[in-house]
């Protein structure tokens, strides 16, 4: 059943759970996220990067693609399809238009004036169709560059102007493979969490240490972003069976032979997640 973000993530962040979004890349990958995700019983979000939407073929064929798997693999649990890192208005209302129940529209290379002016905007389109808006505030960037930390007043002000449904604010964590411990602020995700009480996401969730994401988790992170973490598992299976086996060239049996690194993953977050609070 496909649903947008709010009731999952008002009911995660009352019980201080977090819904896990994983990021797909292509047919293979979301159709072993919803495999896994459906025999868990587990209600998933589907992060789809504009890069993996540009990958699939585009807004309508990731729309049309996830709804047919839904349908042919009978998954009965609630699925979000969701716009990771929307990075203008236009490409929220194309994912919108093609079927997409959530977006995120993250504008923080702009002003803050500018990120808010084009946020409400995005929020004005997504309500009137009951798609849901996560917005960013304070950039969360690579693992290459440093952590910021997002100012609790811009936060506020982010939020209360623009009406989004979920805030993804730079509390130290970074995208990619972490080359030393990040520095999780959890005094910033509570002072965040106190003062705008909307679910929080944190993005760059892969090789965070458990007892940190607890702790995050319990300070009022209601959304859990993984990507790298798939994507490392499945090329460290990929990797070994294509060194293994130099006579096969089944793009199927090469591509398989990632699925079960991908599904244990999925199900270590799947059980880490529903451990609830410390
Ligand atoms: P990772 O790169 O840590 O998996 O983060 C994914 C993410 O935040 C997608 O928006």
């Amino acid at each position: 059943m496909l649903v947008n973000m709010n009731d999952l993530l008002n009911k995660a962040l009352k019980e201080g759970k977090a819904i896990p979004q994983f990021n797909i890349n292509n047919l293979e990958w979301t159709k072993y996220i919803l495999e896994e995700c459906e025999s868990k019983k587990n209600p998933v979000i589907l992060g789809v990067s504009e890069g993996a939407i540009k990958h699939i073929g585009g807004y309508n064929t990731v729309v049309q693609m996830t709804k047919a798997l839904i349908d042919d693999l009978k998954i009965t649990i609630p699925v979000v399809i969701h716009l990771d890192h929307g990075s203008s208005f236009e490409s929220c209302t194309k994912a919108i238009e093609a079927g997409f129940t959530s977006v995120m529209i993250d504008l923080t290379k702009n002003s803050i004036d500018e990120n808010i002016k084009i946020t409400k905007s995005v929020v004005a389109y997504a309500h009137k169709r009951n798609v849901s808006v996560e917005g960013e505030i304070g950039h969360i960037g690579l693992t290459s560059s440093e952590a910021i930390y997002t100012e609790v007043v811009d936060a506020i002000k982010y939020v209360n102007e623009t009406g989004i449904d979920a805030l993804a604010p730079a509390v130290g964590s970074l995208h990619g493979i972490y080359l030393s411990e990040p520095k999780i602020s959890f005094e910033r995700i509570r002072d965040i969490k106190n003062a705008t009480k909307i679910p929080l996401v944190l993005h760059g969730g892969s090789g965070i240490p458990e007892e940190t994401l607890h702790r995050a988790i319990n300070e009022g992170i209601a959304k859990l972003n993984i990507n790298t973490a798939l994507q490392v598992a499945w090329a460290k299976d990929v990797r070994i069976f294509l060194n293994q086996n130099s006579d096969i060239y089944d793009p199927r049996k090469i591509i398989n032979a990632g699925e079960k690194a991908v599904k244990e993953t999925i199900d270590y977050y799947i059980e880490f997640l529903n451990r609830g609070k410390n």
